[in-house]
């Protein structure tokens, strides 16, 4: 590995400030979205960091949408690329393209609660406990390699958004720290 951070982001990218403001903020090459105004390019943007935008639109096949979106990632060759709350599935051509080179951060412990509405569905499910999980990317939904796990109390009155912004603020912390460590090892 040898190249920066490719961060992959679709909405209000509190995940990705963090990983700007860590340590390895310099990494970062750009921000590639599928939602061209959400709160990751506005941030993106004051950083002065390159967005790349590949919209899912009615004219594209999912398969042509990963091929732009490979073609977007590979022109920064980037060592790392970080899924850090982008909410579309990456598909096989995407997956491919990086073998063991696209980590993703979800919020809840895998492999429980995989999926979009993995905040709603662990408070559904009545669990006392929740989390966060940062693993590799394969051809399944949020089924990858564990990279790392932390866990999360789930508080009597828990709204969805009090107990995913608790999440939050753990994800903050472990992902720039798992870039770090990934970033040092190869
Ligand atoms: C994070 O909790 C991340 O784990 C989640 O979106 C949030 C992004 O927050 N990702 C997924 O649910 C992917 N399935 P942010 O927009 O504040 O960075």
């Amino acid at each position: 590995m040898n190249g920066g951070v490719v961060v992959l982001a679709s909405g209000t990218g509190s995940l990705f400030q963090a990983i700007l403001d860590s340590e390895i903020g310099p990494m970062v090459c750009c921000l590639v979205t599928d939602v061209p105004d959400c709160g990751a390019v506005e941030i993106a943007r004051s950083a002065g960091i390159p967005v790349q935008t590949v919209t899912l639109t009615g004219r594209l096949s999912r398969d042509d949408w990963n091929r732009d979106l490979v073609t977007a990632v590979a022109r920064w060759n980037p060592a790392l690329i970080v899924s850090a709350g982008f909410m579309r599935i990456l598909g096989p051509l995407f997956v491919d393209a990086f073998p063991n080179r696209i980590i993703n951060s979800h919020p809840a412990l895998l492999p429980e609660f995989p999926g979009a509405h993995a905040v709603r569905d662990a408070l559904k499910a009545g669990v006392t406990r929740t989390g966060c999980t940062i693993h590799f990317v394969d051809h399944g939904v949020d089924t990858g390699p564990i990279i790392v796990q932390e866990s999360v109390e789930i508080e009597p009155h828990d709204t969805e958004a009090e107990l995913h912004e608790r999440i939050k603020a753990v994800e903050r912390v472990l992902l720039p720290a798992t870039i770090k460590q990934l970033l040092q090892s190869n």
